[in-house]
């Protein structure tokens, strides 16, 4: 597994200050294999899609790489201004969410199972660690804020067990921001990334979550939710670990 910093800004990450550094991981760990390469890399690299994640019954599910590969935006906003702390994004893809808050001064990770990704994140002048959420991670049980954003609730395709580890990885008064899917689904599937041009990706399990399954699995595993709220037609909550105070 690659480890990627930038020199400069990434070097007193908080939770993780020195151990960001490292290498192991198992970008396969759960799933993760399947965004390791095309045609996910190869939309990253051409810097657009089309990308998809597509059913075995022929159902497919478009991915906003466009938006993803954009700075921040107005719903993005909703997110980074409820941030505290240090932050990890989980599934950070190219890092707009990581370059966004590392200018705002937060000691920022990103982590994802895809090199492409992390070196996008890192070009972006942030830092990102290339290892599964489900792998050892820097300043376990120390993280103010996760962040789970873009669908990514559904790495893994077993938002309980996803919960749970990022339950492990916050402090005392850590708190996750998760995004729900818009429509009210409750749905774990197989699924390959495609571009409808070269070879699909291997299969894996994927989650989508509407804002009232996000809450039930939440609640599920044992979270507190806080807040939620709606921005440019996306669905966020904000989340504490363990029962209400
Ligand atoms: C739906 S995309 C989200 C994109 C991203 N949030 C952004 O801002 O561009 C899912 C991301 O999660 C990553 N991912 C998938 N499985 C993962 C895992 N087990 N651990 C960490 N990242 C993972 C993928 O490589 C991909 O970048």
């Amino acid at each position: 597994m690659t480890v990627v910093r930038p020199a400069g800004p990434g070097a007193g990450l908080g939770p993780g200050a020195g151990g960001g550094v490292g290498a192991g991981g198992g970008g396969g760990v759960r799933s993760g294999g399947a965004w390791l390469e095309d045609p996910y890399a190869r939309a990253l690299r051409a810097g657009r899609g089309p990308l998809f994640l597509r059913r075995p019954d022929g159902w497919v599910l478009p991915l906003e790489v466009e938006r993803w590969l954009a700075d921040a935006d107005p719903a993005d906003e909703s997110v980074l201004s409820r941030c505290r702390g240090a932050v990890l994004d989980i599934g950070c893809g190219p890092g707009r969410l990581v370059a966004a808050l590392a200018g705002r001064g937060h000691p920022v990770l990103g982590v994802d199972v895809s090199p492409a990704a992390v070196t996008r994140t890192v070009r972006r002048g942030g830092s990102a660690l290339c290892r599964s959420v489900f792998g050892p991670l820097p300043g376990e049980g120390r993280w103010t804020t996760a962040l789970l954003l873009d669908g990514n609730i559904g790495i893994g395709g077993d938002p309980g067990a996803l919960l749970g580890r990022v339950a492990g990885l916050l402090g005392p008064v850590g708190r996750l921001i998760a995004e729900a899917a818009e429509a009210e689904v409750d749905e774990c599937h197989e699924v390959r990334l495609d571009d409808g041009r070269g070879p699909r990706g291997v299969p894996f399990r994927w989650s989508r979550l509407g804002p009232t399954a996000l809450l039930r699995h939440a609640e599920r595993a044992g979270w507190t939710p806080l807040d939620t709220w709606t921005a440019s037609g996306r669905h966020f909550a904000e989340l504490a670990p363990g029962p209400a105070a």
